[in-house]
């Protein structure tokens, strides 16, 4: 069905179309003509959908900085759960990983060799020496955010230390790519340089997403992947930017015991960072970090 120029846009902003995306949807057509995936209109957020995500995105930023503030050693990782969920709920949110497809907690806390999706446990007590990643996800008013952070715990050794400092700056990296009309692959590609230069490698089989209407949304974020390729950025595209950094190889496993823990093959230590970003008219928003 077209719409024609005088009637109001799809992205509810109340203007005409010929006002509003009209133009934006020639030069969309024409990027997937010349062969680029591009995003459906269901990808690109509204004003008020955006507005929605980024409070979404405050509470979850308010979650991770009380957990910065109180993480130390000897806590458990069930404590680091019980602050996520009380803090989320006492700013009027949801924690969006609770009962998501049966994970069974409020936040994943993964630890060392741990990658991603460690599941709180009152037997984890956190350790000097111990990098962990808590990775915090908020529902608020229906609106998802999505970001994680990496704390040292006590004397973390320098090789550690440096594998956290690297994977955070691979966040700015990706970040730099962000512009509209640019690829997905730009950015993942900049990342991939960016950690195989410091002799580090990139889990392939998990990424990021699109988000805010739903927890997980197309695109899947792959930062192993190529220039020039993978989806359009363009205005209004919201996702995530968590590229999972392994000291040694790239391979990695799921615990069958319960599930969901993902580590890496050769017991070396992963990293992560994760932001929720928000491609804008000239650059990047980011929603969630
Ligand atoms: N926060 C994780 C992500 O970045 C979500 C993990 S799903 C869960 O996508 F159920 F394990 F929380
Ligand atoms: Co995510």
């Amino acid at each position: 069905m077209k719409i024609g120029r005088n009637d109001p846009c799809w992205c509810k902003s109340g203007l005409k179309y010929k006002k509003c995306h009209e133009l934006f949807d020639e030069k969309l057509l024409e990027y997937r003509n010349k062969g680029f995936l591009v995003p459906d209109h269901s990808l690109i957020k509204t004003k008020e959908q955006i507005e929605g995500i980024r409070k979404s995105g405050e509470v979850n930023k308010a979650v991770l900085d009380y957990v910065a503030a109180h993480i130390c050693p000897g806590m458990t990782t069930e404590e680091i759960d019980q602050m996520v969920y009380k803090k989320t709920t006492e700013l009027g949110g949801i924690p969006a990983p609770l009962n998501f497809e049966g994970y069974p907690k409020s936040v994943c806390t993964s630890i060392n060799e741990q990658v991603c999706h460690g599941i709180p446990s009152s037997d984890i007590v956190l350790k000097d020496g111990d990098i962990i990643n808590v990775d915090c996800s908020t529902i608020l008013n229906g609106y998802f955010s999505d970001s994680s952070r990496m704390f040292c715990i006590g004397n973390v050794n320098e090789e550690k230390k440096k594998l956290v400092e690297v994977a955070k700056e691979s966040i700015r990296i990706g970040l730099n790519e962000v512009k509209p009309w640019k690829c997905l692959g730009d950015m993942g590609a900049a990342i991939h340089e960016f950690v195989k230069s410091h002799g580090y490698s990139v889990v392939r089989e998990i990424g990021g997403h699109g988000i805010g209407l739903e927890f997980h949304e197309d695109p899947f974020v792959s930062y192993v992947s190529r220039r020039g390729e993978e989806m359009l950025m363009v205005p209004g595209l919201v996702f995530t930017i968590e590229p999972m950094i392994n000291m040694g190889s790239e391979e990695i496993y799921i615990d069958e015991s319960d599930g969901w823990g993902v580590y890496t093959e050769d017991g070396q230590p992963s990293a992560q960072w994760e932001v929720t970003v928000h491609v804008t008219d000239d650059g990047y928003e980011i929603l969630a970090d």
